[in-house]
């Protein structure tokens, strides 16, 4: 079959290279011209294991093309993705559509053949009705469920794994109106089928609404294990073990339940939001995605304070380590990071502040104040500093010479927020060492 996929970002190039190993012949199309390029040499635009020889693969097989000219991408196609950003509206929260809609008109004017115009972008509730009315307006020649039709199918892959997320997935969710839609995302996704992956096939509004339930009930798993951690800290429980204890109950899961600074990342923060706009919207409020939301921001902004009791109150003057600047390891994502809340906080309170990231210090740079100093890796980092931070679980971070560590440091001090580290072992090591929702040592 034949694919164009608009929007070549972590979801768009990471889809549009699985597709075709899936076999199917795709062109990814992006409007910014450096990423096509630096695509062309077979130099990825972003970190994501794998991606470099699942591209290179694929181009060399023939089945992979990169073009910044979506009017030569689309003719012919049988099914377009529309794969763009939906980031959230300023001032208001709601999903700002606009990318979607820009590409809908683009896409209507090049449709040759009968084509699927498939959202793939994470995108409200009756998106997919106003794709289908941009394309009837550019369009009027095309009747839907002729001509073309509107898909929907949200993606679920996680940045870091999203190579076997796609081509392995839980399940694929497809919403559509008619039946030639249907077939058509059946045979792109028949490899799938074969595997016996579940595919749920379902109308455009539920399918819509699907991506930010699972999104938010996701989210809600990690605040409730979050605020968990902090009554035990309070109580002088172990919140790991806590995870233990209710994720072996089949009812409720062990994923998701690892407490830490607060969810960040590409999705959560903006899908919860775009979600409770959406909901107040139709008058059907979701009250605990509202307090989700509230709770997150609330967290990230306090772990500043964790800092401070392990600098003894004052922060001014301090040198801190900061290792980890991505929102989860394995990406160079810096989309609503912690470290976008906590790394400015220690800055403006006085503090000189060494961080280490193995692939986010790019986009760091870009988003972090300038006073931040960025090193060559960890130890580099804690040279001279007084406190060290584990803000992301990096695999390099999990496994440190604490010996090293503790002759680098001016003082054996360590603030887990990943609970990467055995506070037992950290206190006979000698390290004055606080960890979320488990017993610190000093
Ligand atoms: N990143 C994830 O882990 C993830 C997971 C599931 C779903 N999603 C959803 O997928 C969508 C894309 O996310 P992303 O992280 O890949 O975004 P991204 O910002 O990495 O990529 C979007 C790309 O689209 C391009 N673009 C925008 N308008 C275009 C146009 N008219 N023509 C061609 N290219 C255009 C941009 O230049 C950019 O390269 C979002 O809706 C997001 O919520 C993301």
């Amino acid at each position: 079959m034949r694919v164009a996929m608009i929007g070549t970002g972590y979801v768009g190039l990471v889809s549009g290279a699985c597709f075709s190993d899936f076999g199917h012949d795709v062109v990814c199309v992006d409007k910014d011209a450096s990423k096509i390029e630096r695509l062309e040499q077979n130099i990825m635009p972003i970190y994501e294991p794998g991606l470099d020889a699942l591209v290179e693969k694929n181009v060399k097989a023939g089945r992979l093309a990169f073009t910044t000219d979506l009017a030569k991408a689309v003719p012919g196609a049988d099914a377009v993705f529309i794969a763009v950003g939906t980031p959230s509206r300023r001032g208001d929260g709601h999903a700002d559509l606009s990318y979607v809609y820009a590409a809908a008109e683009e896409i209507a004017a090049a449709i040759t053949t009968y084509t699927v115009v498939v959202t793939k972008s994470t995108v409200p509730v009756g998106t997919g009705a106003e794709v289908e009315a941009i394309i009837q307006k550019v369009r009027p020649d095309l009747k839907p469920g002729v001509h073309f039709s509107v898909a929907s199918n949200p993606e679920f892959l996680r940045e870091g794994a999203a190579i076997d997320d796609f081509k392995r997935p839980d399940r694929v969710v497809v919403g559509a109106q008619d039946d030639k839609a249907r077939e058509t995302m059946k045979e792109l996704y028949r490899p799938l089928y074969i595997n016996e992956t579940p595919i749920v096939f379902t109308n455009r509004v539920t399918s819509e609404l699907i991506k930010y339930a699972a999104n938010a009930f996701l989210a809600t798993k990690i605040t409730f294990i979050n605020e968990m951690a902090d009554l035990c800290e309070k109580v002088g429980a172990n919140v790991q073990q806590v995870a233990k204890g209710i994720g072996l109950d089949g009812r409720i899961g062990s994923k998701f339940l690892h407490a830490g600074p607060g969810y960040g990342g590409s999705c959560f923060p903006k899908d919860t939001l775009a979600l409770v706009r959406t909901a107040q919207q139709h008058e059907s409020p979701v009250r605990i995605v509202e307090q989700v939301v509230e709770i997150n921001a609330d967290r990230k902004k306090a772990m500043i304070n964790r800092v401070r009791a392990m600098a003894g109150g004052d922060l001014s003057g301090k040198t801190i380590a900061v290792l980890g600047l991505t929102f989860k390891p394995n990406t160079d994502d810096m989309r609503d990071s912690p470290s976008l809340d906590l790394v400015p906080a220690l800055i403006d309170a006085g503090a000189t502040v060494r961080a280490h990231d193995p692939e986010g210090m790019e986009e760091a740079k870009k988003l972090l104040p300038d006073a931040l100093v960025y090193c060559d890796g960890p130890y580099q980092a804690m040279e001279g500093a007084d406190i060290a931070v584990i803000l992301t679980e990096w695999t390099n971070y999990r496994a440190l010479d604490l010996d090293r560590v503790k002759s680098l440091l001016s003082a054996p001090k360590i603030v887990d927020l990943r609970n990467v580290y055995d506070p037992a072992q950290m206190e006979r090591d000698g390290f004055e060492y606080s960890s979320i929702g488990r017993p610190t040592t000093s």
